[in-house]
């Protein structure tokens, strides 16, 4: 039987990538979305790949959710932990609203999401977490002091989950991508991306399907020796 993978954010940019390599190296794949209905109606015709809509930031909504998919699909194996928004301003113009949004989404969406799943997994000591940080949570990023902190947490979130699951068969590791060609980095004003470009030595913006593989590197059965670590995949813009 296939492998269940669900891929949060799973229906557009980097998620959208990650969910049709896993479909294409052989998993049944899972993907959720926050709110973009249309997005994820014309991404399921044309992928085959079964989307479900909910808030990772609502914990309630993620036990339920993963249920849904549980009794549709069977237990899940691999869990992508991808969703994610920004809400840049500098510090000194960021309201509370833009920190705890972003802090809901990208950390505590990472909670919400592997907790209710854990225990299956080392039950049936089989497990796969890899979490979607950022190059911003390892060097911090102008107007992105909510954004980086979120980052960095899941830096530290990976690394401390990977030594609970290392004895039940569960590898929990992160990729920290650079900027990648998607909407929300063409978000940034032009201006400003061009002088980011200028900063990566590969001379170019990532594609989301360089992510897509090494998400896959990290999933299958094979992988069970790679856990704890970060991936970086940027470009060379940042070398830990
Ligand atoms: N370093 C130093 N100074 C900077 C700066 C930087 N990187 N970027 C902007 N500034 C300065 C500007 O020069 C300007 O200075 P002056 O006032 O002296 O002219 C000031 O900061 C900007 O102040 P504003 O009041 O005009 O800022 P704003 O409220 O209009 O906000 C912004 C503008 C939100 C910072 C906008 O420039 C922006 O979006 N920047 C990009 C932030 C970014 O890189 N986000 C990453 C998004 S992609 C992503 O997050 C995916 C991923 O994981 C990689």
């Amino acid at each position: 039987m296939a492998r269940v993978a669900l891929v949060t954010g799973g229906t557009r940019g980097i998620g959208a990538a990650i969910s049709k390599a896993l479909k294409d190296a052989g998993f049944t794949v899972a993907a959720t979305y926050g709110g973009n209905d249309a997005a994820a109606a014309a991404f399921t015709a044309k992928t085959g790949i079964a989307t479900y809509k909910w808030s990772v930031a609502d914990y309630d909504a993620c036990v339920e959710g993963i249920a849904r998919i549980e009794a549709e699909l069977g237990p899940v194996d691999v869990l992508v932990n991808n969703a994610g928004i920004t809400r840049d301003a500098p510090f000194h113009k960021m309201t509370r609203d833009q920190w705890q949004e972003v802090m809901d989404t990208n950390l505590s969406g990472v909670f919400n999401m592997t907790h209710p799943l854990w225990p299956g997994m080392r039950e049936r000591k089989f497990g796969r977490i890899i979490n979607i940080s950022s190059i911003n949570g390892q060097k911090g990023q102008f107007a992105q002091v909510n954004y980086s902190a979120a980052k960095a947490g899941e830096i530290g979130f990976t690394k401390a989950l990977a030594q609970e699951g290392a004895r039940y068969g569960i590898t929990v590791n992160v990729i920290a991508p650079g900027y990648i060609a998607t909407e929300m980095v063409m978000a940034v004003p032009e201006k400003v991306r061009e002088q980011i470009i200028s900063t990566i030595p590969v001379g170019r913006l990532g594609e989301p399907e360089e992510i897509a593989r090494a998400v896959v590197f990290l999933a299958v059965d094979e992988a069970g020796f790679v856990t704890g670590s970060t991936m970086t995949v940027n470009g060379a813009q940042y070398i830990t």
